[in-house]
């Protein structure tokens, strides 16, 4: 188990034992709305955000017309408030690990990851020099994400 399924229960900023709290890693919606509107022009795009944690990005993208987002996140303890928070919106919400994605080939048209990356990426060791495992994960969540 790992600090982001471990701390994702105790620890800021991803606390959760405020199931309303909410914490938007490096930028929030606002920042990159431009950006994200830009490279993605269809509204009913397919797109799979890989480890949503409990971001406001989804609902932000949800209320600007984005309506058919898929949420994961290795967190059952995200997952489970995610759901329960926006019980009412037609997104989904799934436990899943990002390195061993449980879909289709050619499922989603367009797939986000903000800050997830960065995270596998900031195990023991230089980000700059990252260990073997970190390289392996990374570019399992990349074979994983465009097929
Ligand atoms: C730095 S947070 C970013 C959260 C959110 N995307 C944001 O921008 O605020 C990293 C998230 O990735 C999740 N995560 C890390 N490794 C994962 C993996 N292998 N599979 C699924 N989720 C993972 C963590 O649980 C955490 O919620």
């Amino acid at each position: 188990m790992t600090w982001w399924q471990t701390g994702m229960s105790n620890t800021r900023p991803s606390s959760t034992e405020d199931a309303s709290a909410t914490f938007d890693w490096f930028r929030n919606y606002s920042q990159i709305r431009d950006l994200l509107q830009e490279l993605i022009p269809n509204k009913q795009s397919r797109i799979l955000m890989l480890g949503c944690g409990n971001s406001t990005l989804s609902e932000k993208m949800f209320s600007d017309g984005f309506l058919n987002i898929v949420n994961t996140d290795y967190s059952s303890v995200v997952i489970n408030q995610m759901a329960q928070r926006h019980s009412e919106k037609s997104m989904q919400w799934i436990e899943m690990d990002i390195r061993a994605l449980q879909f289709e080939d050619e499922t989603f048209d367009v797939v986000i990851d903000k800050g997830t990356m960065d995270a596998m990426l900031a195990v023991k060791g230089s980000v700059w020099d990252p260990p073997q495992r970190a390289i392996d994960d990374c570019n399992k969540e990349v074979d994983e994400a465009t097929r």
